[in-house]
């Protein structure tokens, strides 16, 4: 497919997905996001990629949902673009990719529900990410309210949705929605260099651990436990085991068959 809005460069197993809307701080309207749940929906079929970066062009990851798109809707409308950008979200947070938001810049009301849709955040030194909404009268839809919730706390979730007031990348990191702060200028390279020490785990071993921590976020601990101990007994079953554990006790690094990604 051709983006107006998206670039998509692949680097062996790694795939960068930049926003490019500069003009309007890479904010999303109807048209980016169905291109960015098609370029979602690309990247999940492409068996040579495993690990997806994205990121934003300028001085935004994404500004949020355009809110002179929003401002001509209705609540049928509304409703869609809420039901369409978790939608998106969902898609993004269970492919089985990983993927890794590298936050550039502004990370606002949906460019900070995306961030948090991915399986891991680097900032920039020079991030601010928040959720706005209730400054314009309008609250999360793209599941803001839960994935914060559920990624910092109760307590934080609701200051930061209350006020509308960003943060810096470094309170991000206190609090935990971001994973790590780079310097702005090594942002890209510092996530390129995370997606490398993640392609040289076992590739079935990484979709099952992404499968179960994920499906055990909304069940309870039994359950969730009961989802690992499958999935333990799955990765037994599978080639990728019998030789990383091979490799371990002949003290060399595994062989990873293509077969396996
Ligand atoms: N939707 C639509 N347009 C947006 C936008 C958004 N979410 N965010 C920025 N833009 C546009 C601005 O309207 C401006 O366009 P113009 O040049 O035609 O006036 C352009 O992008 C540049 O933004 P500007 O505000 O001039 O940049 P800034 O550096 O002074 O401020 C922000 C940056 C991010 C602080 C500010 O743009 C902002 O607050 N944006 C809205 C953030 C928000 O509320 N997002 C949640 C939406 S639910």
């Amino acid at each position: 497919m051709v983006y107006n809005y998206l670039q998509i460069e692949k680097e062996g197993r790694v795939a960068v997905l930049t926003i490019n809307r500069p003009d309007v701080l890479n904010a999303m309207d109807w048209k980016l996001v169905g291109e960015l749940e098609a370029a979602v929906d690309e990247l999940s079929q492409d068996k040579e990629i495993q690990v997806i970066i994205i990121t934003g062009t300028g001085k935004a990851f994404v500004a949020g949902a355009d809110i002179k798109a929003m401002a001509e809707m209705d609540s049928i409308e509304a409703r869609e673009f809420a039901r369409t950008g978790q939608r998106l979200t969902a898609k993004l947070e269970n492919m089985e990719k990983v993927t890794i938001a590298a936050i550039n810049g502004y990370a606002f009301g949906g460019g900070c529900e995306l961030a948090m849709a991915c399986d891991l955040r680097i900032a920039s030194d020079k991030m601010k990410i928040g959720q706005p909404e209730l400054k314009l009268g309008i609250i999360p839809g793209w599941a803001g309210t839960q994935r914060l919730s559920r990624l910092i706390g109760v307590a934080k979730a609701k200051e930061l949705i209350f006020t509308g007031e960003p943060i810096d990348a470094e309170e991000a990191l206190r609090i935990g929605l971001v994973n790590r702060v780079v310097p702005h200028d090594s942002l890209l390279e510092e996530a390129k260099k995370l997606a490398r020490k993640i392609l040289e785990v076992g590739p079935i071993a990484l979709k099952l651990a992404k499968t179960v921590i994920n499906r055990g976020i909304d069940a309870n601990f039994t359950t969730a436990s009961s989802y690992e101990a499958e999935a333990f007994g799955v990765a037994f079953a599978t080639e990728e085991a019998r030789e990383g554990m091979r490799a371990f006790i002949e003290k060399r690094k595994p062989n990873w068959t293509k077969e396996e990604r």
